[in-house]
């Protein structure tokens, strides 16, 4: 497939210019601007409460931006639902999946876009359809079902994110989020779950990928920004930062020096053994302290 809203690769699918999204008192993001472009794996990182959520849920249709713009192919949308937001092809796979373990991998494949027969004055399920096309569709990411109607429990957990992916490219998805897909799997798994995220991209699709490690979106990513309380320290793409260098804004950077130089300045001040014990926590957070 080619690059499936004929925009350049130079021009963004979505943008968001200083978003701010506030519940009640509460500012759950604040100054968040950001651009996706078509094949380009971007990563979400930040700590637990720094926003992230929030923000795919702006983007996914089921929040709406309390300021800001939000623009989709260099057109300023606003959304009132997650299916306005299905429909510009914006897909989202959330964390939980939203799949039925116990119904087949076919129903869950076209669950609320079902393909129709008609049979008489009836619209009915059109499952062979249904069933070839999922076969089909999957066996393209190498997966390869015994029998499509054996069910999604019956799949391990990288293998449910790769029929979610799957769909969503079938769907004709121009962007696809990911809520942290590859968090609750072992290494092999999550591996999978990175290769089908790059083929996503080779299609031509902008990649949202949110996740807590660093050591994935360093693998796919292009650009990477980073959230911290509800704001962004910026947008990085590969060739201007590094690995580390992300970690330690996901770590909140700063927060673990002045920890560091604290823990430093009580070693320094009981010298007994559990001051040098400290003292060693102290170099392990980064900070001055010398032995
Ligand atoms: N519906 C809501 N009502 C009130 N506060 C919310 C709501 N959703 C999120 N928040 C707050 O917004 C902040 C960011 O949360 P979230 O986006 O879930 O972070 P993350 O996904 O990065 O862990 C948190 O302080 C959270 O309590
Ligand atoms: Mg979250």
């Amino acid at each position: 497939m080619a690059n499936p809203t004929n925009l350049t690769r130079m021009e963004p699918i979505i943008e968001l210019k200083d978003i701010e999204k506030s519940f009640g008192k509460v500012t759950a993001l604040q100054g968040i601007s950001l651009r996706l472009f078509p094949s380009e794996v971007h990563c979400l990182l930040g700590d637990n409460g720094a926003g992230k959520s929030t923000l795919i849920k702006i983007l996914s249709g089921v929040h709406k931006p309390t300021k800001g713009e939000f623009l989709f192919a260099n057109r300023r949308v606003e959304l009132d639902s997650p299916r306005q937001a299905l429909d510009l092809g914006i897909a989202t796979v959330f964390q939980d999946l939203a799949m039925l373990p116990l119904m087949s991998i076919t129903r869950n494949f076209f669950l609320g876009r079902e393909p129709k027969r008609r049979v008489g004055p009836l619209q009915v399920f059109d499952t062979a359809t249904a069933a070839t096309t999922t076969t089909e569709e999957l066996r393209k990411i190498g997966i390869r079902l015994r029998d499509p109607d054996q069910t999604v429990g019956t799949l391990s957990g990288g293998e449910r994110q790769a029929v979610a992916i799957a769909r969503a490219v079938y769907f004709g998805a121009k962007v696809l989020i990911l809520d942290e897909p590859t968090s609750a799997l072992g290494v092999k798994e999550a591996a999978v779950v990175l290769k089908y995220i790059v083929q996503a991209k080779t299609n031509g699709i902008g990649v949202i990928f949110i996740t807590h490690n660093v050591h994935h979106a360093w693998a796919v990513g292009d650009a990477f920004t980073v959230l911290n309380r509800g704001r962004s320290y910026g947008t990085f793409r590969k060739a201007e930062t590094h690995r580390e260098r992300l970690l330690q804004m996901m770590a909140g950077g700063e927060e673990l020096e002045a920890l560091a130089v604290e823990l430093d300045l009580i070693a320094k001040r009981d010298a007994g053994p559990a001051g040098q014990a400290e003292h060693r926590a102290a170099e392990d957070l980064g900070g001055e302290a010398k032995p």
